[in-house]
């Protein structure tokens, strides 16, 4: 039988019941300490029948963070709270992986430690505003991170993927993309250092291997994804030759033998693009996640043809926690409600009907 959206898959380790991923998705619901709560709890218990849930981007110290009411993971109460979330929906037979977030220049002093200035690859400030306790304000000129700052950073990730460990999750992901700081690091609209860190394709993928190194020895390589966006513009972002450097970036990335690569198939804009996607899934030997835009005729689509092995989706299981029941009955979709996708309560959160509800 050919496979489609309901065909169960293992990505590394995570042996999942379906090919429908929930995509990482920001709800800034968390309180200010950074732990989930029942509400959050409730939240991915009802996503459980997703094949895996990735949870929204999670940061890994307090320099990480770039919004407000974001969970953290990098403190023991962090870590008590995000077992509640792991143990809830393994009892309904579910897997989740935390996605491992540093924001870099995507951030302001409000929202850091101290006041202290953002940190990113150069001090290049990026168009647009940052959001704030104190609402929209325009972003700041980061500083640039010195080398020798590095390996502190990459303890972080080590740390928080220790703690992810510790809540129970199935696996990390570490997120490489969307304009964030290893984003950064990547593409050369933001990245202009003269160091071992910029430059080449090599330097400029050298902070996500050593990342993805790290977090591999600690938690084993089949327990950790990658997720990328070669052309999404989205935080001011763009690159000289992407097609180059995402298939330097999946191919360098087959020598750990990874849980999965995600990526995000475009601008999250909807702007078209030229970028071949089946070039740089080609490249890559493992598991393949697909994200961006796709409905249930497309993400069969895309396995049926072998592009994906996996197909991500964001909004549609944000407004409909039993999407995997919904696609498999050809049921009607609840539309999403973008006004209530940012803080806020249960209202637009965990309110969304079930089937027969
Ligand atoms: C967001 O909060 O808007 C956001 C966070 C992480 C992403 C993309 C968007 O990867």
């Amino acid at each position: 039988m050919a496979l489609d959206l309901f065909s169960p898959v293992n990505l590394g380790a995570i042996s999942l019941k379906n090919r429908m991923v929930m995509a990482p998705l920001t709800r800034n619901r968390v309180t200010e300490s950074g732990v989930p709560q029942a509400m959050n709890v409730n939240y991915y218990e009802q996503r459980a029948t997703a094949g895996l849930i990735i949870t929204e981007a999670t940061p890994i110290s307090a320099m990480a963070h770039g919004y407000p009411a974001l969970p953290g993971i990098y403190t023991d109460a962090q870590v008590v709270g995000w077992k509640k979330v792991t143990d809830a929906v393994h009892a309904k037979g579910g897997k989740i992986v935390i996605q491992l977030w540093h924001v870099g220049r995507i951030s302001h002093p409000t929202l850091l430690p101290n006041g202290v200035l953002p940190v990113a690859p150069s001090a290049i400030k990026p168009a647009g505003q940052a959001f704030t306790y104190q609402g929209l304000v325009d972003y700041v000129e980061p500083r640039a991170l010195d080398a020798n700052e590095l390996p502190g950073l990459v303890a972080d990730y080590v740390h928080a993927t220790k703690c992810a460990l510790a809540a129970g999750f199935d696996g990390v992901e570490i997120h490489a993309a969307n304009g964030y700081l290893i984003d950064q690091f990547l593409r050369d609209g933001s990245n202009k250092r003269s160091d071992n860190y910029g430059g080449s394709f090599e330097n400029r993928a050298r902070l996500l291997m050593e990342v993805t190194k790290a977090v591999v020895a600690v938690a084993g390589a089949d327990k950790v994804g990658v997720r990328i966006s070669p052309v999404n513009p989205f935080n001011d972002m763009h690159d000289s030759n992407p097609q180059a450097l995402f298939n330097y970036v999946a191919s360098e990335l087959n020598q750990f033998n990874l849980a999965y690569l995600h990526t995000i198939e475009g601008d999250m804009m909807g702007k078209e693009n030229t970028f071949d996607f089946d070039a740089l899934r080609k490249l890559f030997k493992g598991a393949y996640m697909a994200n961006l835009g796709f409905d249930k005729v497309r993400g069969n689509a895309a396995i049926a043809s072998g592009h994906a092995d996996v197909v991500a989706f964001g909004v549609p299981f944000l407004a409909n926690p039993d999407l995997v029941e919904r696609f498999k009955t050809d049921a009607p979709l609840n539309v999403a409600d973008s006004s209530s996708f940012y803080g806020g309560t249960e209202k637009g959160y965990t309110d969304y009907p079930f089937l027969n509800a």
